[in-house]
């Protein structure tokens, strides 16, 4: 069969599965891509391809249908202008969390010798972001899951870029030399709360881990609030704590930093919405 109807008849099953598939992009560049990687190289026009790579071909398209993320069947993803490795056992980097990222930088920019820790970084699409932004920056993160943080390390190794990533829960495995010096901490947290995990699309839910997902809380906001009150012990005083939540939660981390004692509190939407970056001072030396 030629290139052209296998991306047409790919095309039409991914489509036919839409109403299961919460991701579901352009289904023709889809097709495509899953095509150049069956081939192991771009598809020419008019070609015929030849009968194994149609069969790998087909195998990718069932995996899309069935409802298997498009990066885990790629094994990459794409987080601003970096390509990142990812697989099963963690979790996909949104492009809404790119606007945290921008954040970021944008505020790490105006430091010397900018230092930022990342926690809950997954495969490390912000600090590694920030790294490439910044490449003078000292730059952390943090993750409870052995997995994700295989891959971001993998991730720094490809690219190039110095981050030193830590196994554990939140602040908890980073030197204590960072202690009141930090100028950005960030976190995309899980916070979808524990009775909410079954309506999640079953993309999310049967794929991306439950950890990357839910903090169990019955509101979702458990390890944001935890980030808040320990935050002090490890921002410089003027330094930045920086969260991204869906928007629905907004008003309620507002109202928790502000309480945990940040000041120049605000709430931002990014250019896609959903999500909002709930920012705030430390002010505590
Ligand atoms: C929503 S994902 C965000 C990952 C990454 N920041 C991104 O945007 O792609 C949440 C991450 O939090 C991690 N996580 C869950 N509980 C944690 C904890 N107590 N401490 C550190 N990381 C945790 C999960 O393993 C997962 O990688």
């Amino acid at each position: 069969m030629k290139v052209e109807q296998l991306i047409e008849d790919a095309r039409k099953t991914i489509l036919r599965a839409k109403e299961n598939l919460s991701w579901t992009g352009d289904e023709r560049d889809q097709a495509r891509q899953f095509l150049e990687l069956a081939l192991g190289r771009a598809p020419r026009a008019n070609e015929e391809v030849p009968a194994p790579a149609q069969r790998r071909f087909h195998r990718l398209v069932e995996r899309r249908a069935s409802g298997e993320p498009v990066p885990y069947i790629l094994g990459w993803t794409e987080f601003r202008d970096l390509r990142l490795k990812i697989g099963p056992g963690a979790f996909v980097p949104r492009a809404t969390s790119e606007f945290l990222a921008e954040q970021a930088i944008r505020r790490l920019r105006r430091r010397a010798r900018p230092l930022a820790v990342d926690l809950a970084t997954g495969i490390g699409p912000i600090p590694l972001s920030i790294a490439h932004a910044l490449p003078g920056a000292e730059v952390h993160g943090t993750d409870i899951s052995a997995a994700p943080l295989r891959q971001a390390r993998a991730n720094a190794r490809a690219l190039g870029l110095n981050v030193q990533f830590h196994l554990g829960s939140l602040f908890d495995p980073l030197p204590a030399s960072l202690r009141g010096r930090v100028d950005t901490v960030t976190i995309h947290p899980p916070y979808v709360a524990a009775h909410e995990v079954d309506e999640l699309p079953s993309e999310l839910k049967n794929y991306e881990p439950a950890e990357s997902l839910t903090d169990k809380s019955k509101d979702g906001t458990y390890l944001a609030r935890i980030v808040a009150e320990q935050g002090h012990d490890w921002l410089r005083p003027g330094g930045w704590l920086l969260i991204e939540v869906g928007s629905y939660l907004a008003r309620a981390m507002k109202r928790l930093m502000t309480k945990a004692g940040y000041t120049d509190v605000k709430s931002t939407e990014g250019p896609l919405g959903y999500t909002r970056v709930i920012v705030g001072r430390s002010t505590q030396a």
